[in-house]
């Protein structure tokens, strides 16, 4: 049970999301507003109708209403204000920080140009009280010699991205598929990252760290069915961005009890809790804390690891680190203090 006392600390606590994908992040009401400024026409006749849509039952059941949704997004002014819209929503849950992904190939390939993307989402994070930074995915359905391309599209962008990850469907398309375009984004001095094991097996998350060479793992939740990599995980402290409404909304897990979280944890791993794709799972990040707080026998002490979590594993530079970090421990300090 979520007492008013949590769900205050939870509210109020300074966090970092570092799993977000903006595009997850448009809403109804967006879609709808953007469709009629740029004269799409959609399947949905109305917002309400388009909502009831959100009933998925795996990943790429969610993935195909994902990318319709995304089909509104024409000019930077849409992206500018897709992003300006979820950074308002970060920061009334008191995000400090978000590290965003984005999928430019789901607008190259409708003949969207990769400026117009990275320049709308760009200067949005600038306009934001809320630090933020972008990290660029690509779709693993597609061949690597797209991202290859998709890449060189992005070079003449280098500063406004810090990292690249690896999304879209799972299944049938291993980390592996990705060695070379990885290793140039490493020789780059990108950060990288990778969902896997949301939908795909164990060996995804290693191949990940061993063959992509990933400093984080994005959802990460199977690895509990592998008893020496979890080991590994909590030895060489890698973090995993776990999106538990997500995971509860494409079937990963049946209901918020039966989520892994506190058994990852438990066994000593670095989890943050983040929003996935908030318009379409149900809520943002706070919601998330929320959800897994009042289903999972969770307290104060876990929401201080938790936020404290979100900035170690988060792509920021030392002083800034610890500056955050300073910050969850005032928090808590009076947290605690005033509860006794
Ligand atoms: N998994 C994979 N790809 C995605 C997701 C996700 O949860 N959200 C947006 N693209
Ligand atoms: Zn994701």
């Amino acid at each position: 049970m979520l007492t008013e006392q949590m769900r205050n600390i939870l509210q109020q606590m300074p966090k970092a999301e570092l799993h977000i994908h903006i595009e997850g992040s448009l809403e109804p009401e967006l879609i709808f507003a953007l469709a009629q400024r740029n004269g799409v026409s959609l399947a949905y006749a109305s917002v309400d109708e388009l909502r009831k849509a959100y009933d998925f039952t795996d990943l790429q059941s969610f993935l195909d209403i994902y990318y319709a949704g995304a089909s509104v997004l024409l000019k930077e002014q849409d992206f500018y204000d897709m992003t300006a819209a979820y950074l308002a929503r970060a920061q009334a849950d008191n995000v400090r920080h978000a590290e965003i992904f984005f999928d430019p190939q789901t607008h190259t390939a409708r003949g969207v140009p990769f400026e117009t993307v990275i320049n709308g989402i760009w200067r949005a994070c600038q306009d934001s009280p809320v630090s933020a930074t972008l990290i660029m995915c690509f779709l693993r359905h597609l061949p690597e010699d797209e991202a290859l391309a998709t890449l060189d599209e992005a070079l003449p962008f280098r500063d406004k991205f810090i990292g690249v990850g690896l999304d879209s469907s799972e299944r049938g398309h291993p980390p592996e598929k990705f060695c070379r375009v990885f290793e140039r984004c490493r020789q780059l001095g990108l950060h990288l990252v990778a969902h896997a094991g949301e939908e795909g097996p164990p060996a995804y998350i290693e191949t990940a760290l061993d063959l992509l060479n990933v400093e984080r793992i994005d959802h990460g939740v199977r690895c509990l069915e592998d008893a020496d990599l979890t080991a590994r995980l909590a030895r060489e402290q890698v973090a995993l961005t776990v999106c538990p409404l997500s995971n509860i909304k494409l079937r990963v897990f049946d209901k918020m009890d039966d989520h892994n979280l506190m058994r990852l944890l438990d066994a000593g791993l670095v989890v943050t809790i983040n929003s996935d794709d908030p318009a379409y799972f149900g809520g943002y990040i706070n919601e998330n804390f929320f959800s897994t707080f009042d289903s999972l026998p969770l307290g104060v002490e876990h929401a201080r690891t938790l936020a404290r979590n979100s900035f170690s594993a988060a792509f920021l530079e030392g002083e800034a680190k610890r500056g955050y970090l300073n910050e969850v421990d005032r928090f808590f300090q009076q947290a605690t203090a005033t509860k006794d």
